[in-house]
């Protein structure tokens, strides 16, 4: 598998998560506010709810429903109800395409 086009990198809008679907993954990508691109799962690891309708909050990406706010670095919940992980994904620039491979996850150490 290799990196696909996910959206345009002018798309983009700060702190306003924009969910893609490559290959059946969804994946939630967010431009936060110090211009860093993120790309992590988008379903929630505590009920099905897409995380890309929460909110921004410096790193994190807050899920709606049940307020677990999920690291953007690393995926992990800061807080329950959830406590699993989400997925990282690698993010590439080429130009104005912003490129993810739905199958290649950033090796985030657990702690
Ligand atoms: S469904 Fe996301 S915190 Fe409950």
């Amino acid at each position: 598998m290799t990196a696909q086009r996910a959206c345009a990198v002018s798309e983009l809008e700060q702190d306003t998560p924009l969910r893609v679907v490559l290959d059946g993954v969804p994946i939630a990508v967010v431009l936060d506010s110090d211009g860093e691109i993120h790309a992590i799962g988008d379903t929630c690891t505590h009920g099905d709810i897409s995380l890309s309708e929460g909110f921004v909050e410096g790193k994190t990406l807050e899920c709606w429903a049940h307020g677990s706010a999920f690291s953007l670095d690393t995926g992990k919940p800061l807080n329950l109800p959830a406590y699993e992980p989400v997925p990282v994904y690698v993010v590439q620039i080429d130009g104005d395409d912003l490129l993810i491979d739905p199958q290649l996850t950033k090796d985030v150490p657990v702690a």
